[in-house]
């Protein structure tokens, strides 16, 4: 960790108090603590398409009855093996799946990997990039 910087904030009351009930929903131990993840979680969304390397994952819930939807997901993850390193797949029960896909590699593939999932109808995924690394 580097060099902890202190700096004052200012905030209007209706928010502050919000701020604070949410501290207590999420367990935060301090507000500085829950601040700096808060502001660490906008920059990594912002920049992760920039940076080099990124690690994340990707949920994907879908019914596997869709035997083309299923198809078309195990071979766009053929295609991008260079960037998924594990795979969790869930039956849920009698027709959906969960699927937790493990990233790790260049950005640009990773934004490559999402617009595609995006471009396929009635598909519900969510992607989570946790850590950015200038390589
Ligand atoms: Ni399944």
């Amino acid at each position: 960790m580097s060099e902890l910087i202190r700096f004052g904030v200012s905030l209007e009351k209706n928010l502050l108090k919000k701020f604070d009930q949410y501290i207590k929903d999420e367990n935060y131990p301090t507000r500085s603590k829950a601040i700096s993840d808060l502001i660490s979680e906008s920059i990594t969304k912002r920049d992760w398409i920039k940076s080099k390397c990124v690690f994340g994952s990707i949920t994907i819930f879908y019914n596997h009855h869709k035997r083309d939807l299923t198809n078309k997901l195990t071979d766009i993850q053929h295609d991008f093996n260079d960037i998924i390193i594990s795979n969790l797949h869930v039956h849920i029960d009698k027709d959906n799946c969960l699927e937790l896909i493990a990233l790790k590699g260049e950005s640009k593939r990773v934004d490559d990997l999402r617009k595609i999932l995006k471009s396929i109808k009635s598909l519900n995924f969510n992607i989570s990039i946790v850590k950015i690394e200038e390589v």
